[in-house]
């Protein structure tokens, strides 16, 4: 594995760049320099300062303007950093051109390299293993500028388990060292995607297997830190790794449970989402996500006592549509609710979708109602209805979005008029406004 913690225990200073006419749909350039340190936190990087920057778009040579980029250089000198990391992804083009501007033996880093670099601490099956190298060798082919050596050194050796290849492939006639190192990438790549399909066919065989019992399969979805891991240990006395770190899990566990009604479902862990997650670096999941996209009930886990809760729910929502799992049906569980004052609990309660559940998965608090929820989440059934909801009834609307399936929406003067189907269980919700 391509890991480079053990290198990487050093001083960085962070870039952050807000381009102007992007109002920030996801979290504001603050909150996102913050959980950027959080996650050089967990590769082991200590952050020692960091650079902003407002600019109209980024520049086609350096990302940054040149004013700032000498502030930047200066700054790294004055602080010995060694580490420079980007909030945002840099194009092959822009850290090849920075690369330039600093020492040799400075790295340039952006989030996407960092959590890769995570990734490949935490996998820890062959499939995950396997797809955290593969995604490394892919992100890095077009950014090969110096020689491997320097990269080795750079990202902390790839000469590692994954077969000394640094720097030692033969040269064939007229070949820089350079054409050789992507040469030898190039086929790395290619063996890694054949292992991995192998590994998949295996895969796939259990999964029929499992299929054919028909047990139902609730899968924990959320965004990283958020608790899934707490929650499934809680609740089966599973004992999978739980930590204080972002992406402690990156393989699917999974664990039966038996419910009071008798029935067994399978909860299975999964990993944890994070903004500005390439979609690409997400497809290389697969394992994890085709879990997900199969599985029957989801239960969304949200940090209740992170100030972006409201934001990673969305981020969550966001990336469950993009890899196909839009319409399985969610319950949306806020955790860590020890750690809420009880108005700021009440508040939270009053201000969402009613159907949500408050739990601790530490302290496990809010169990019963959720494992009610859990039996009627797998035995749901939809009914057809047609509703016409106040316009102050914003909250309906989005519960309507959410849980059901919206066949047709229009406003008039008396409200918004929806027709579609609704799980039988949130028909009281709706009742006095149904046509
Ligand atoms: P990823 O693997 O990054 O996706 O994280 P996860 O969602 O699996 O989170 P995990 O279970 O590893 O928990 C993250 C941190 O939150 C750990 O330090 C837990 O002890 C803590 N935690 C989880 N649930 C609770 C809770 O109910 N209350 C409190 N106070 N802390 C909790």
């Amino acid at each position: 594995m391509l890991s480079s913690t053990e290198q990487l225990k050093e001083k960085a200073i962070m870039v952050g760049v807000q381009i102007k006419r992007e109002a920030r749909q996801d979290l504001t350039l603050d909150a996102s320099l913050q959980e950027l340190e959080l996650l050089a936190e967990t590769a082991g990087i200590e952050v020692v300062g960091s650079v902003i920057q407002n600019l109209d778009n980024p520049n086609s040579r350096t990302y940054i303007g040149k004013g700032k980029l000498e502030e930047l250089i200066l700054l790294a000198e004055e602080l010995n950093a060694k580490t420079i990391l980007f909030d945002d992804e840099l194009s092959p083009r822009h850290q090849r051109e920075l690369e330039k501007e600093f020492t040799i033996d400075t790295k340039i880093l952006d989030r996407t390299a960092l959590i890769l670099d995570i990734f490949a601490q935490h996998a820890d099956t062959r499939e995950g293993m396997l797809q955290v190298e593969l995604a490394q060798y892919k992100y890095r082919l077009p950014r090969l500028t110096r020689a491997w050596t320097h990269l080795a050194r750079q990202t902390g050796g790839a000469s590692g388990r994954s077969g000394g290849v640094g720097g030692v492939g033969l040269r064939g006639p007229g070949e820089t060292q350079l054409e050789v190192d992507r040469r030898e990438i190039k086929r790395r790549i290619t063996k890694l995607e054949d292992d991995l399909e192998k590994v998949r066919e295996h895969r796939n065989r259990h999964r029929n297997q499992r299929r054919k019992t028909n047990i139902p399969v609730v899968a924990l979805v959320g965004y990283t830190n958020a608790g899934k891991s707490t929650l499934l240990n809680s609740l089966t006395d599973a004992n999978i790794y739980v930590a204080d770190q972002l992406f402690a899990t990156l393989d699917p566990t999974t664990r039966q449970l038996e419910l009071p009604a008798g029935e067994t479902v399978l909860l299975t862990d999964t990993v944890g989402f994070i903004q500005k997650l390439p979609t690409d670096l997400v497809a290389a999941f697969r394992a994890t996500l085709e879990e997900i996209t199969e599985a029957d009930l989801l239960l969304h886990i949200i940090d209740s006592s992170h100030e972006n809760a409201e934001q990673q729910r969305k981020t969550v929502l966001q990336t469950l549509e993009e890899i196909g799992a839009g319409e399985i049906p969610v319950i949306n569980v806020y955790n860590k609710i020890d750690l809420l004052d009880n108005e700021t609990l009440r508040d939270f309660e009053r201000s969402i979708d009613p159907t949500s559940i408050f739990i601790s998965a530490k302290e496990k608090i809010g169990f019963d109602t959720l494992i009610d929820s859990i039996s009627a989440g797998i035995t749901q059934s939809f009914t057809y209805v047609e509703v016409v909801l106040p316009f102050r009834e914003g909250r309906l609307v989005s519960l309507f979005h959410e849980k059901g399936h919206v066949e047709s929406l229009e406003h008039n003067e008396n409200g918004v008029r929806i027709t579609g189907r609704l799980p039988v269980e949130l028909l009281s919700f709706f009742e006095i406004y149904m046509e």
